[in-house]
């Protein structure tokens, strides 16, 4: 048998990157042969298995032939005739479809070197189609080498939005989806991610919500860029830029969705986006499953966002309701991850990137006036139960008053 290093570790190594999981394949072997080694099979379906001392992945040179819808329409053929050139073939893209033995040579039949050189992401074969989660892949990578210059294809971008059409991604998992969207949304450049998904025609299969943004406009006095759409993208690029996690860069995504509903002739303006946008972050949030604190912290930020901004005028009974809503006295870093969320939002507009935003330590100080409120006084007074929150809450609003006087002073 023959062991190769293939995929991303060559890829990111011709790159200069530093690679992380290494995936290997097998030529000239059989299953049998594999644990007779100690090899260790990893589920019943894939013909993989995991080194018996180092963990890693090694993989018997397989072709796939799609028979059915999804993901589950697969048959395999791994079988030690099986060469390393047609296990390469069914690959995704040309630079992720080359191989290199010990001594580092390369093997690279569809020309992943040359791509890589001109920065391209092209497919190696039709057989790129076979999994339509591809779609989400070469968006993926586009964000992350999109820094190094590198481009989608042309006619990689046609095939992509052929699969777009052909309804193949309604088939994808949720959970495959979002790991694709998660990590994508995680790169530097994720609007590069949602950019070209929207260029393939898959944003408006995957997320609807989303493409139907663009085209949309927004007050010019608010918004230089005046598109919700491109807005969008340069929310999601303030949000890497600034390093936030993946739930504010998910509510950073959805947090205008209402604006897509805004009847035309109410354009510019966007009245009660906030309340009227929360059906579809709901909708999205569960078509991929995303977690339980991406989904909250979305629902949170399309709920509230135009509060933050405002934040300096709110009344203190408002400022109060809000800090309630995000129960900021137990959850204190969810309201940390909301006010990132409001600051990217406030920066993604067109030449208001450097923009000061001093709602964020505004909103931080109140929070931290209402967690001072001591609960001990108020229970040696004799308050308990229903009466106990009713006086909390009478506290922190006084509290939130001071803060303000304090702060207009
Ligand atoms: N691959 C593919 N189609 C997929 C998934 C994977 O063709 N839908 C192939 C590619 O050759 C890829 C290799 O399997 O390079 C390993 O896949 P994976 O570990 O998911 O990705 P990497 O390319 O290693 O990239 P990353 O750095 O994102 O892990």
């Amino acid at each position: 048998m023959q062991i190769f290093k293939v995929g991303g570790v060559v890829r990111d190594r011709l790159l200069g990157i530093p690679v992380t999981d290494v995936d290997r394949v097998v030529v000239g072997a059989t299953t049998e042969e594999m644990l007779a080694q100690g090899f260790r099979p990893v589920g019943a379906d894939f013909p993989v298995f995991l080194h018996p001392k180092t963990g890693e992945e090694y993989a018997l040179a397989r072709t796939e032939r799609k028979s059915g819808r999804g993901y589950g329409g697969f048959t395999f053929h791994a079988s030690p005739d099986v060469t390393l050139e047609e296990d390469l073939i069914r690959r995704d893209l040309t630079i992720n479809a080359m191989a290199e033995d010990d001594q580092q040579n390369l093997t690279d039949p569809y020309h992943g070197q040359r791509d890589l050189e001109a920065r391209i992401l092209r497919h190696v074969s039709p057989a790129f189609a076979e999994d339509p989660l591809r779609v989400l892949r070469v968006a993926r990578f586009a964000a992350r080498y999109a820094s190094l210059g590198f481009t989608v294809a042309p006619e990689t971008l046609e095939l992509m939005r052929q699969l777009s059409e052909s309804g193949e991604l309604q088939a994808l998992t949720a959970e495959r989806s979002w790991k694709e969207i998660s990590r994508a949304l995680m790169e530097d450049q994720p609007q590069v991610f949602i950019q070209v998904l929207r260029d393939c025609g898959a944003l408006k299969e995957l997320m609807p919500e989303v493409d139907a943004l663009f085209g949309v406009p927004q007050p010019e006095v608010h918004h230089p860029e005046i598109d919700t759409g491109l807005h969008t993208l340069s929310v999601l690029e303030q949000s890497a830029l600034h390093k936030q996690p993946l739930t504010v860069r998910w509510a950073c995504l959805l947090h205008d969705l209402g604006k897509g509903l805004t009847p035309e002739e109410e354009w510019p303006r966007h009245i009660a986006h906030e309340h009227t946008g929360l059906k579809l972050i709901k909708a999205v949030n569960e078509r991929f499953k995303a977690p339980k604190d991406c989904q909250e912290l979305a629902l949170l930020v399309g709920k509230y966002h135009t509060h933050c901004h405002r934040a300096l005028e709110l009344k203190a009974s408002t400022l109060l309701e809000l800090l309630q809503s995000f129960d900021v006295y137990r959850r204190p870093q969810r309201f940390e991850e909301f006010i990132g969320a409001c600051e990217m939002d406030a920066r993604g507009r067109k030449g208001l990137e450097q923009r000061s935003y001093p709602q964020a330590d505004y909103l931080r100080g109140a929070a931290q006036a209402a967690r001072e409120v001591a609960v001990q006084p108020l229970l040696e007074k004799g308050f308990k139960g229903p009466e106990l929150g009713e006086a909390l809450k009478r506290e922190r609003l006084k509290a939130l008053k001071a803060y303000k006087d304090e702060a207009s002073a």
